[in-house]
């Protein structure tokens, strides 16, 4: 039970801390990638409409869920439809939220790692990068160094409750991550022979585009937008009655895809200007995935003046935007303890955290657990939890609260077609597509 109120003091701290979790490695690591194998503009265009047919209508059914309930994700549906197999959806979704932070923050301790190598200096020595990352690999020290640092950090902010702690460190660094993507994107469109890679990733293309293209975006809008989880049930209960959930939810989704595009802007032209004459770039990047972050792009920067200085600023991008996430991540189970079991929000913290590097640990130890946490959250629990999501609030809701939730208590105007296609998508389509993406990620 949440027994005082605890809200974001702004409607655009909400909007920092929504788009702080949504802007996550998935936006830097896999957008691009997809986007340059699924077609260019036209994957950006499907993306837009998964987005907006998918993405948009159940990150607004996850905050009104989470406001109408002003409780942790795992309580929330228990407060909507008490006595029923609901309440277990929200459990589902706080466990789905820890185990998640098992590979994530493994691949967050790698950041770290190369944010250091590449302010010591060291990366900029490298022969061999592909020897570099196996040695990071292999070195299950470094990893844990950098893996139980990144979980500290999330921690720290986590301690700093809700506004002072997400909201505030929200508000600071997802402006800074931008300034410094449109500086590395300027710095990687100056660069000679930049406009074959910009033509590269935006010129439409049919041919090679795998015939599952929708598919994949609909699961890339799925994850970089942080639904099925809790996040955004979470951050909206702590989202004020006049903030209206539905602009919040476009602008949390715009932000996240300027994002991947930003990244795209800055990955491609500069792979087609530094990479080495004969050297076959356009493999590894439309491969995506650890190896271009860790092998493919410090290899290219190091091909540039001042290389340093640019892949420090890579890192430190990546870095800061995998906290964001972690931190949304960490603050529903955190959230969940605090108010279920009535412990003061520090004790449940430690507690997480302690969980988290454990969890984190074995990741960091076992590749088979890495990928095992890998694919049970992204692959099984997220759609599913997805597709129940939108039929509980598609038909098991109370329509009258959830027209308060889109209306902000009967303030704003709604049309009635709004409300007909929103519910149409949730009870059907919504559903549908993701049942199919959930068949085709367990069996192909
Ligand atoms: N959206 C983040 C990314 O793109 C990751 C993330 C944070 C997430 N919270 C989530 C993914 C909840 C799924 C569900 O990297």
């Amino acid at each position: 039970m949440r027994k005082v109120e605890v809200s974001f003091g702004s409607k655009i701290g909400m909007i920092a801390a929504a788009a702080g979790s949504a802007v996550g490695l998935g936006n830097i690591w896999r957008f691009p990638s997809q986007t340059a194998g699924g077609g260019g503009a036209m994957f950006i265009l499907l993306y837009l409409l998964c987005v907006l047919i998918v993405g948009i209508p159940l990150m607004i059914s996850e905050f009104a869920v989470g406001r109408t309930a002003l409780s942790n994700a795992g309580e929330a549906y228990k407060k909507l439809a008490p006595k029923t197999g609901w309440v277990w959806l929200g459990r589902f979704a706080v466990l789905g939220s820890f185990l998640l932070l098992g590979f994530y923050l493994v691949v967050c301790g790698w950041t770290l790692d190369y944010c250091w190598q590449s302010i010591s200096g060291s990366l900029a020595r490298v022969d061999d990068y592909t020897a570099n990352f196996a040695a990071l690999q292999n070195s299950v020290p470094r990893q844990f160094l950098t893996t139980f640092i990144f979980c500290f950090l999330t921690a720290v902010f986590i301690l700093g409750g809700v506004t002072k702690g997400i909201e505030a460190s929200a508000k600071v660094m997802m402006p800074f991550l931008f300034l410094l993507l449109i500086v590395l994107a300027i710095r990687s469109i100056t660069l000679p022979g930049s406009l074959e890679g910009l033509v590269y990733l935006f010129k439409p293309k049919f041919e090679g585009v795998p015939k599952t293209v929708f598919l994949d975006a609909v699961g890339q809008c799925f994850f970089s937008l942080s639904l099925g989880m809790g996040c955004m049930i979470t951050y909206g209960s702590y989202c004020k009655r006049d903030n209206n959930l539905t602009n919040t939810a476009i602008s949390v989704s715009l932000l996240g895809a300027l994002v991947g595009i930003l990244a795209g802007i800055v990955i491609f032209p500069s792979a087609f200007s530094l990479a080495a004459p004969g050297e076959n770039v356009t493999e590894a990047l439309i491969k995506g995935g650890p190896g271009l972050l860790f092998i493919t792009i410090p290899k290219l920067f190091n091909n540039m003046p001042l290389s340093m200085l640019w892949a420090a600023m890579f890192f430190i991008i990546l870095a800061l935007a995998a906290l964001t996430s972690t931190i949304s991540l960490m603050e529903v189970s955190t959230v969940y303890l605090h108010e279920q079991l009535g412990i003061s929000r520090t004790v449940s913290t430690l507690i997480i955290l302690g969980g988290m590097l454990i969890l984190s640990g074995l990741c960091c130890l076992s590749p088979h657990i890495f990928n095992l946490s890998d694919f049970i959250t992204a692959k099984v629990m997220l759609p599913l939890s997805g597709i129940l999501t939108s039929l509980f609030v598609g038909w098991r809701m109370d329509r009258n609260l959830l027209l308060a939730e889109l209306t902000n208590d009967n303030t704003l105007h709604r049309s009635k077609g709004f409300l007909k296609i929103f519910s149409f998508l949730l009870r059907w389509i919504i559903p549908t597509i993701l049942l199919v993406v959930f068949i085709y990620g367990l069996f192909f």
